[in-house]
This record gives C-alpha cells, structure tokens and sequence, in this order.
C-alpha cells in the first residue's frame, strides 16, 4: 500500500486532535487513552498488514466518537459526527464514506448481528479494538467498569453463561470475572487478522494466567 502523503498525515494530526478534546474526561471505558491504544493497536497491525493506513487511522481515532448507549441507542450518530468533522477538514468523499461504513460495522454487538459491510480496513480496526479488550489493559478495563455498575468481583455461584444473547450481554449484571468467559476469552478466536490472531495470543495468556492466580488466591490455595 503506498504510504501517506502529507495531506493525510495532515488529516490524521488535525483528527487526532479534535477527538482528544472531544473525549478528554469522558468514562473511562472509551475516553481518549482507548483512543490512543486503538489507534497504537492499528500502527501495530499495519506493520504487517496490506490495508490503506489512511482510512484505517482515522476510523481507529473516530470509531468511539459518539457512543449510541448516550444517544438513546442510536447507531447513526457515530459516523454522523465523524463525516461532519472529516467533511469539515477536506478528507475526500470516498473515505469519509468507507471510515463511516467501519464505525457503523464493526461493534461487537453488530457482528453479533447481520453484518452489512466489510474491508480490510475494517478487519484491522476492528481487531485494533478487540485487541484493547484483552490483556493485562483488557483485565484491567473490565474491573474498572464492573466496580462503576457496583459488580462483585467473583461470586462461585453464579455460573457463567456461554454464547450469551446481543440483549442479554447488555443488561447482564453478573460479576466481572464472568465476563471473562462471556466475552474476553472468545475474542481471541474473533480477530480477522493473522498479525492480530498473534497479538491476541499473547495477550490471551496473560488474561489465563491471570485467571489461574486469582482463583487460587480465592480458594486460599496460592
Ligand atoms: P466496546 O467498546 O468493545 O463496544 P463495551 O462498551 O461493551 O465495549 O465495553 C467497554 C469496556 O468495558 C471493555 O473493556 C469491556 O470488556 C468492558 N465491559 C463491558 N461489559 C462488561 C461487563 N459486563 N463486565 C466487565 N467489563 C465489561
Ligand atoms: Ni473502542
């Protein structure tokens, strides 16, 4: 893939800026650190994966820019403010396009769902995402939003469930080491592509090893 010129490294700069003040303070789950992860995560795979590093860079730093959960569920509001700003700065028709029809996919909930529209660049953004839900940030993200919805930690008795249901993952109420089994330890069989199935492993031990530990700390055992 050719590299970028200076007016999309340009474009990526002014994006990269407007985001950081939109989402400076904003929950911690998608505030402008995930942003920069993500954004990590996508140079990271571009290492070694043919995709155009223009659109994928700037979906990576618009994908989180208007979550629906704050808009009464509405999916459209993503994209809707990402175009409006990339329009505003001269990005041209056909990515303003592709990065809106990325944001609009590549959710975990909407690959649950009927997928409408695929890309490379939407494999690597994707992944990049998926890739700061596991690991040693992935545990630590998880915690962090199962003490703000006031989750215990573990409780043995409530079992985990497999293959959870699109609603019912959003209004489980269960610890957070259950979410472990709902959702962080799936994802590494998710990732699309081959450098992220690889990155993925290797954060996927941690999250194992991490398991292994707590339940023998748990049972007095460690
Ligand atoms: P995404 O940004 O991938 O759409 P969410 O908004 O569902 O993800 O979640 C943001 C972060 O909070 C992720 O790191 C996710 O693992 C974590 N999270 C979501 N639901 C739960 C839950 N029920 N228990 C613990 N962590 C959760
Ligand atoms: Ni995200």
């Amino acid at each position: 893939m050719a590299p970028k010129t200076s007016s999309q490294e340009y474009h990526i700069q002014r994006t990269a800026t407007f985001v950081e003040e939109k989402l400076k303070g904003a929950e911690s789950g998608h505030d402008w650190w995930h942003i920069l992860r993500v954004w990590n995560n996508t140079k990271l795979i571009l290492k070694e994966e043919d995709a155009d590093a223009y659109v994928c860079e700037l979906t990576a730093l618009l994908h989180d820019i208007a979550d629906s959960k704050f808009h009464g569920g509405d999916e459209s509001i993503g994209p809707k403010v990402a175009g409006e700003f990339l329009a505003s700065i001269d990005v041209d028709a056909d990515t303003i396009e592709h990065v809106q029809n990325i944001i609009l996919n590549m959710s975990f909930k909407a690959s649950l769902g009927e997928v409408h529209f695929h890309s490379k660049e939407l494999e690597v953004v994707q992944d990049a995402d998926r890739l700061d839900a596991i690991g040693a940030i992935g545990i630590a993200r998880a915690f962090n939003y199962g003490g703000f919805k006031n989750r215990e930690i573990h409780n043995p008795e409530i079992p985990f469930i497999e293959n959870l249901s699109k609603e019912a993952y959003k209004s489980t109420t269960a610890p957070t080491i259950n979410h472990f089994y709902e959702k962080l330890l799936v994802l590494k069989d998710k990732m699309n592509t081959p450098t992220a199935k690889k990155i993925a492993a290797g954060r996927h031990a941690h999250m194992e090893l991490f398991l292994q530990q707590f339940y023998g700390e748990w049972d007095g055992d460690l």
